[in-house]
């Protein structure tokens, strides 16, 4: 594996292209013949056009849904149904308009007793999934792990000055306190779990996260450049939000 090679930057035109050159990536990491694949999604605005597409054809067709599995890089600790919640978020936008075996879908249980409870649980079934205790860097959890970077730098819920930052036995934690809004507790995927993957891909858009994304870029210590990947590291970004010298591929 590539491990902790330099990010590579794209830059696409506006929203539309981002949606559509991250459900090409998607495409690409999930149809390789005969095996199952997994992909861990990121909650927030900037994937849902992504969402929205991989219901539509021809991404609709041409997904192997049988074979991929999908997880949550972070959720909100609210009920299912909550419009605050990431993953129902993404059913909303296309896990419920396709014909996706239910145990092919890998929610966080925010019916669990505190979002403790929730991140042991899912903690195990990452595990169960990967069908090992330890993570090995030849053979990732993940084909695709989707994140956001929020306008404070955090990136899934890895908040500034966080503990979780530094966690790096547990596969998942709870976060009792988010550093932004919305203010509700959180579980999150920790750095090596999330590292865990064939691609890492950010999607970031608009004019308000181009000062943030630039810090990240330039390497100010924010949780959002921490992240590594064992595999590729992509940042996807549209002109908005891109660097003032970026040009749009
Ligand atoms: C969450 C997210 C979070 C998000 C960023 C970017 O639950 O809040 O997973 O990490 O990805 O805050 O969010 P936007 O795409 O809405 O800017």
């Amino acid at each position: 594996m590539k491990s902790n090679r330099r990010p590579e930057l794209i830059i696409v035109a506006d929203e539309q292209a981002l949606a559509e050159t991250a459900a090409r990536r998607l495409l690409a990491r999930v149809t390789h013949p005969n095996a199952r694949a997994a992909v861990c999604l990121t909650g927030g605005s900037s994937p849902e056009g992504l969402y929205r597409l991989l219901a539509q054809e021809p991404c609709r067709s041409a997904l192997p849904w049988d074979r991929v599995h999908w997880f949550m890089g972070d959720d909100r600790f609210v009920p299912a149904d909550d419009a605050l919640s990431n993953m129902g978020m993404a059913r909303r936008a296309f896990l419920d308009r396709v014909d996706v075996n239910p145990a092919n879908i890998h929610p966080i249980a925010t019916d669990a007793a505190g979002p403790e409870a929730a991140a042991e649980l899912y903690d195990a079934e990452l595990k169960r999934f990967y069908g090992a205790d330890r993570l090995q860097a030849p053979r990732p959890l993940f084909d695709l792990v989707l994140m956001g970077l929020g306008s404070d730098g955090h990136t899934a819920s890895l908040f500034p000055r966080a503990p979780a930052l530094h966690e790096n036995a547990r596969w998942a934690v709870g976060v009792a306190t988010a550093g932004l809004a919305p203010f509700v507790p959180r579980v999150t995927l920790t750095f090596p779990v999330l590292a865990s993957t064939h691609e890492m891909l950010f999607l970031v858009d608009g004019r308000d996260k181009r000062d943030v994304l630039a810090r990240v870029l330039a390497g100010d210590d924010l949780p959002a450049g921490q992240a590594r990947s064992d595999g590729d590291l992509v940042w996807l970004v549209d002109r908005a939000a891109a660097p003032e010298d970026g040009h749009a591929t």
